[in-house]
């Protein structure tokens, strides 16, 4: 597919942040997953005509700019740029293009989806496209490959349709209805932890032992399910207890860290229903489930022990 000369106007899009909510790890495994997007935090990207020759980027939250043609071989926006150049058969126009982003980084909330699907998007309308959603997750997957190695999928599938998704790798997109809004507090460990490093742990030890880890992804794989009636029904006084049995098994599989655990504990201390790791684990984000009266209380036991920030999303 070609695209369309000049002239060319400026163009931006975002993207947002999002959260596992249930089945981290085992949807690697062909397990299903639960995800929503958390529109609180978001990547914006914004390409604009310049006259010098060739594409330049702008990092603003890196402070860095630099050609894409002197972007080191293993850069993550570089990459984005480029396999949506190589997709519309396009040169690198003469532009800069202008990343930022209000998403933690390397903390279990989709930070380097959400800046490629972000890119992906600006730079297209930017060339005159309009990709469906589709191409633009098989495009952010492509990145994600480049990255992570063996991901299932489901950042690049919950940021792009920006809704509720129950994520299976084998199957179609299924969007997820919210009978009942939920409050959720994601609290940040200030840990960061490269999701790539806990999904090679787990594979290792996978194929040390299989059956005793296929046993625990089937585990998390029922807890995903049961999560997923509990949802579609709007029995939201289920989901914390399931959230807690999730975490239980993410502990089991050694994804876990006494930071995300004595969070939790906090947490569920001042009065939440459930809390459980999201992401790939070991630091990052906790999600802690807590009912309108108790917010307020749970927010400030997260603080108190130790967490950086605490943002309050409502799932719906
Ligand atoms: O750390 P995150 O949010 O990118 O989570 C990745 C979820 C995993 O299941 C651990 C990996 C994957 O590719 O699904």
């Amino acid at each position: 597919m070609t695209v369309n000369p000049v002239p060319r106007r400026p163009s931006s899009a975002a993207a947002p942040g999002k959260v596992i909510l249930f089945g981290e790890h085992a949807v690697v495994y062909g397990r299903p997953a639960i995800a929503v997007p958390v529109a609180q935090v978001q990547a914006t990207a914004t390409v604009a005509a310049a006259s010098a020759a060739g594409l330049e980027i702008r990092a603003i939250d890196l402070k860095r700019t630099f050609p894409l043609d002197q972007a080191p071989a293993n850069d993550p926006l570089a990459a984005a740029i480029r396999v949506t150049l190589e997709h519309w058969q396009s040169p690198a126009p003469p532009a800069v293009l202008t990343i930022s982003s209000t998403i933690p980084v390397a903390s279990g909330m989709g930070s380097g989806t959400a800046v490629s699907i972000a890119i992906i998007r600006a730079l297209s309308s930017y060339l005159g496209a309009v990709p469906d959603d589709e191409l633009v997750s098989n495009l952010a997957y492509e990145v994600e490959r480049l990255y992570h190695g063996t991901p299932s999928g489901i950042d690049n599938t919950v940021v792009t349709w920006n809704r509720p998704v129950y994520f299976s790798r084998d199957r179609s997109v299924q969007t997820l209805q919210i009978k009942t809004p939920f409050d959720l507090l994601i609290a940040d460990t200030g840990v960061p932890s490269p999701t790539k490093m806990t999904v090679a742990e787990v594979r290792a030890r996978w194929q040390n032992q299989p059956s005793h880890y296929e046993e625990l992804f089937e585990r998390i794989g029922q807890v995903t399910k049961a999560a997923r009636v509990a949802i579609e029904s709007g029995q939201v006084d289920q989901l914390g207890p399931l959230m807690t049995r999730n975490q239980l098994l993410l502990e089991q599989l050694g994804v876990s860290s006494p930071e995300l655990e004595s969070l939790a504990q906090a947490g569920l201390a001042a009065g939440a229903d459930g809390a459980k790791l999201s992401g790939g684990g070991r630091g990052g984000n906790l999600i802690v489930l807590a009912r309108p009266e108790a917010r307020a209380a749970v927010r400030q036991a997260l603080l108190q022990a130790g967490a950086p920030t605490v943002i309050s999303t409502v799932v719906m």
